[in-house]
């Protein structure tokens, strides 16, 4: 009998391919996907521990299965992802009918264990090894990944794929459990990203976007020499049928000149980079570990505006991190305001067990402060975007189309003529009146409306010569 799988995925873009990874793996074994929760026989859910939020949402889904699972013991739960590392057997306890706990370093076992779990019944547990359990080698390999395993039916788009370069981090900004829940910094074959890259332009992807935690400290050193970010790319540009190529997230201390060049000569890479400042105060980056100051981060940007002066730039920023004053937080909103970022994902900082912070240091800002602060700094953030965004107004902008706008899907329009959305290289959003057919191209489009988020415009058609009017009316 076909096995259905419902999967559900929080969390970051490591989540998303990572969640790609476990389907593709399942679908060989004959499973099918399915959106209802009710049909399904194995439920996982892939999990984020960042902040606090992303765990509750997950128990609050696991709760709502608690008498359904009861009424139907065959079918299994199983809990994956960093939230699976950091709590492990914790988990069981909050949540007893759970079957199944996987750490993001084992889910090549996926398919295995829910076998395991349907024929001996037992809860089971694969995660990878602590930070402090063994040799380096040994951690490093129990934190590895099966990537290679591609489905593009599990992409939003199958023009579109994240392709993992490192795996974990070591940069322990002291607020952080990646480095925990992911391990150490591991910078993967450059032989194996280009043979995914490969197969990824085979199943006719165009987009690429490279992952890392810090994705420009990409270094690999080992029987296939020393390779940098910059050299990946240059390779990458070589792989035919690839036609974009994008990489996040960025450390401020490595984004280099080098890198800055080769992301302006190479003509596939998008001149969008997500470099998350974290605090416009050098008191908050100290206390944060982030390893540079300001001052630094005001150095890249100028490096930036020299090589790429039409480059996007976007930001994190954590409001109310451990002794954050008023004053230290109108750094930030100076910060905010001087380097007039594309965007930025502003977050109320949230204590999390394992780390530097909460060893070391109260999280003693109130909530309404830190709400407060996020506000703030959204709406400022959110009037810049704007402003940045209204500079596009007449002009033409490269679309690669990903498919009809969510708000055209909500109202369930049909017809020939629908709206579409799709993306330009530097990752804006797109809204315009197109065709179902247009779905995987790159169309030029002229902007003629804005909002912080979107632009909104048409597309260029060819001019109609006077002979074909002349046969439309004869
Ligand atoms: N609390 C709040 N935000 C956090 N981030 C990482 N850890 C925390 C935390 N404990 C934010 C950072 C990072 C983004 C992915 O999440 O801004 O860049
Ligand atoms: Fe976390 Fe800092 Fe590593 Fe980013 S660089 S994943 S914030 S520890």
């Amino acid at each position: 009998m076909v096995q259905h799988l419902y999967i559900e995925t929080v969390g970051c873009q490591m989540n998303m391919l990572d969640s790609e990874m476990v389907v593709a793996s399942l679908r060989r074994r004959g499973y099918e996907i399915t959106s209802d929760i009710r049909q399904a026989d194995t439920i996982l859910f892939n999990t984020c521990s960042v902040r606090q939020h992303a765990e509750d949402k997950i128990y609050s889904a696991l709760g709502k299965l608690r008498d359904w699972k009861e009424k139907h013991p065959e079918k299994v739960i199983g809990v994956l992802g960093c939230m699976a590392q950091k709590d492990q057997q914790q988990i069981f306890r909050r949540a007893p009918y759970v079957d199944l706990i996987v750490g993001p370093g084992q889910l090549q076992q996926v398919p295995d264990l829910i076998e395991q779990v349907r024929q001996g019944g037992e809860q089971l547990v694969a995660v990878s090894r602590d930070r402090q359990d063994g040799s380096l080698a040994d951690i490093k390999r129990s934190h590895e990944t099966f990537d290679p395993l591609r489905d593009p039916t599990m992409r939003p788009t199958p023009f579109q794929a994240y392709l993992r370069i490192q795996i974990g981090c070591d940069k322990f900004c002291t607020y952080c459990v990646v480095p925990m829940t992911r391990g150490p910094e591991q910078g993967r074959p450059p032989s194996q990203i280009l043979q995914e890259a490969q197969l990824l332009a085979d199943q006719d992807c165009l987009e690429i976007t490279l992952l890392g935690q810090t994705v420009n400290s990409y270094h690999y050193q080992g029987e296939e020499g020393d390779w940098r970010l910059a050299d990946l790319l240059e390779q990458l540009q070589e792989v035919e049928g690839i036609r974009r190529i994008k990489f996040v997230t960025n450390y401020p201390r490595d984004m280099d000149q080098r890198l800055l060049e080769a992301v302006r000569d190479l003509p596939k890479c998008s001149p969008y980079l997500h470099v998350p400042l974290q605090s416009g105060s050098d008191a908050v980056l100290e206390r944060m570990r982030r390893g540079y100051s300001v001052d630094d981060y005001r150095q890249m940007m100028e490096r930036i505006d020299r090589v790429l002066p039409e480059a996007a730039v976007a930001s994190d920023f954590i409001v109310g991190f451990c002794g954050e004053t008023e004053e230290e937080f109108q750094l930030s909103v100076e910060a905010l305001r001087e380097f007039r970022f594309k965007n930025s994902f502003i977050f109320k900082y949230s204590e999390r067990q394992g780390t530097r912070a909460m060893e070391q240091l109260p999280d003693d800002v109130p909530y309404d402060v830190k709400q407060r602060r996020n506000n703030l700094l959204l709406e400022i953030q959110n009037e810049i975007s704007e402003q940045e965004n209204r500079r596009f107004v007449g002009s033409s902008v490269e679309v690669l189309v990903e498919g009809q706008s969510k708000k055209s899907a909500r109202e369930g329009a049909e017809g020939p003529v629908i709206q579409m959305v799709g993306r330009t290289p530097c990752d804006r959003i797109v809204v315009f009146d197109g065709t179902r057919r247009q779905v995987g191209q790159i169309l030029p489009v002229t902007v003629y409306d804005t909002t912080p988020h979107t632009l909104f415009g048409s597309v260029m058609t060819e001019h109609v010569g006077p002979e074909l009017y002349l046969l439309g009316s004869s």
